[in-house]
């Protein structure tokens, strides 16, 4: 089974989170590759089993939109019935734009895996452990 995980990371939380999803998939025996969002698009969608995408609350309530947003709309096309997982961290916000991102996965026939996970600025013990089932849920 090949996973990626591919996030954004402003301050290194969300980036904590993504090896915590990296590992847990790892545990679980599949083949894993991390790409930040630059280094991924559309194109590399077909070549994983699964995918998992994490993006930090950015601007008000949404995904950070210099390189993630862009990105991840040239996923979109590729989704419906991808396995996916979705992750971040947020401030003070009410995860709002997590409600917000997983609409649009849905919209676009992706399957969600298992709940996303989010976190209150960098993970905590609770919060890495989420980020572990993550991965290991891409794997089922
Ligand atoms: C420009 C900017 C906008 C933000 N907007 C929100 C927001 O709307 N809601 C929220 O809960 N947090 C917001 N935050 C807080 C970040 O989501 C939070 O600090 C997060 O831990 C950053 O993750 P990172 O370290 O992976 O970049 C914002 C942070 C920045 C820098």
């Amino acid at each position: 089974m090949n996973i990626a995980v591919v996030y954004w990371s402003g301050t290194g939380n969300t980036e904590m989170m993504a090896e915590k999803v990296a590992e847990g998939a790892k545990g679980a025996g599949a083949e894993v590759s991390v790409f930040t969002a630059s280094e991924f698009d559309g194109s590399k969608v077909a070549e994983f089993d699964a995918i998992a995408f994490g993006c930090p609350s950015m601007g008000v309530e949404v995904l950070e939109e210099e390189e993630f947003e862009p990105m991840f709309e040239g996923c979109k096309g590729n989704l419906s019935g991808k396995k996916i997982a979705l992750f971040g961290s947020y401030g003070w916000g009410d995860g709002e734009w997590m409600r917000n991102w997983e609409e649009d996965c849905n919209a676009a026939g992706a399957v969600l895996a298992c709940e996303s996970v989010t976190c209150q600025e960098a993970p905590d013990d609770e919060g890495e452990a989420a980020c572990i089932a993550l991965g290991e849920a891409l794997t089922a």
